[in-house]
């Protein structure tokens, strides 16, 4: 399974950005898309924010299972220092149930002498500049549909005492976990350009035939969705849904982006990609795994390192030979 990896080249004065704001920063709203919470989670964030009350926000929950976003509630409620909020961009006053949960972390703050101060963050593509647009009242922030838009920093009054801090582009940390790389892409999260869609489908689909199949078999007008591998699910699709070439030949391609689009749109229904266990398997596979090829780059440093000291070091057998 290839690693999907996306790294913006602002993301180091984003992260430059992120540790100079924080000093002065009562409590971290982190945006998450609650169909895969832990993969879009940020975990250099975590590290630059360590000790600061955080507030996750499980956005887009219109989209997401409302059974597996409680999971995910209860798993945030039970970190300390920490809450967790479902959203949405309809619902449209989201200024009251964020203020309260702040205040419920930083209950020392509030008050015109003692303003609180919040920092909102968020990957690309997770609804932050809806959301800030909504507390503002106005089109303050830009939208669009391009992973990574860069934002310039901005302070909105939430309230005469409430002080909400956009970062200007996104925190993305090198991907450990394969597929979390897969969810993100499917989410849209992952610039267009650093993924190859089939890949992505066929991956999205094995997740959901398994978890989701009676949706599919509704979407798609097809029946025994699980007993189907993950090509002959894709190739039924792309059949039912006429994208085919030179008449007969199903269109990987084109099927492939069907799948995506429908499941980015919400018209497959509301699925989530994660659950709380799940992801922290993942992430201990994954975290195994990096310390794995960690070590074996240490190995090859440190074997080129003892190659270059047996040539430098004068009467080793490389000089004796000169
Ligand atoms: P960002 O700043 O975090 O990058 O995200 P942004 O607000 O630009 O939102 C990215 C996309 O997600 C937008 O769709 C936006 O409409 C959509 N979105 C934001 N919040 C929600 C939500 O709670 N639920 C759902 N279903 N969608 C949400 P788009 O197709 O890129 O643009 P547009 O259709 O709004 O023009």
């Amino acid at each position: 399974m290839a690693m999907i990896q996306w790294f913006p080249g602002h993301m180091h004065l984003t992260q430059k950005a992120i540790a100079e704001r924080i000093k002065a920063i009562d409590v971290v709203i982190e945006l998450l898309d609650a169909r895969l919470p832990g993969s879009s989670a940020n975990p250099m964030l975590a590290k630059l924010t360590e000790g600061k009350p955080a507030l996750k926000v499980l956005n887009k929950q219109d989209l997401a299972d409302p059974q597996r976003t409680a999971l995910w509630l209860a798993h945030y409620n039970a970190l300390p220092g920490t809450r967790a909020l479902p959203l949405d961009a309809s619902m449209t006053a989201p200024a009251k149930a964020l203020v309260a949960a702040c205040h419920e972390l930083a209950p020392n703050r509030g008050g015109m002498a003692k303003p609180m101060r919040v920092l909102i963050c968020g990957i690309p593509n997770v609804g932050k500049s809806t959301l800030i647009n909504t507390l503002a009242g106005k089109r303050a922030a830009k939208t669009g549909d391009e992973a990574g838009v860069t934002k310039l920093e901005q302070r909105i009054a939430v309230a005469p005492d409430f002080y909400l801090y956009d970062t200007p582009g996104v925190l993305w940390p090198r991907i450990i976990v394969a597929k979390s790389g897969y969810n993100l892409a499917a989410s849209g999260a992952v610039g267009r350009n650093a993924f190859d869609e089939q890949e992505v489908a066929l991956e999205l689909l094995d997740y959901l035939r398994q978890h989701y199949p009676a949706l599919l078999e509704v979407r798609y007008k097809l029946a025994g969705v699980a007993a189907l591998s993950d090509e002959q699910l894709l190739e039924a699709i792309g059949r039912q849904r006429g994208a085919l070439q030179g008449g007969k030949q199903v269109n990987w391609q084109k099927a492939a982006e069907i799948v995506i689009h429908d499941f980015r749109s919400g018209v497959l229904g509301r699925m989530t990609l994660e659950t709380p266990e799940e992801f922290a398997q993942w992430l201990a596979e994954g975290q195994t795994l990096d310390a794995q090829r960690q070590l074996k780059k240490d190995a090859i440093e440190l074997d080129r390192k003892i190659r270059f000291k047996q040539i430098a070091r004068p009467g080793s057998r490389q000089n004796n030979q000169e």
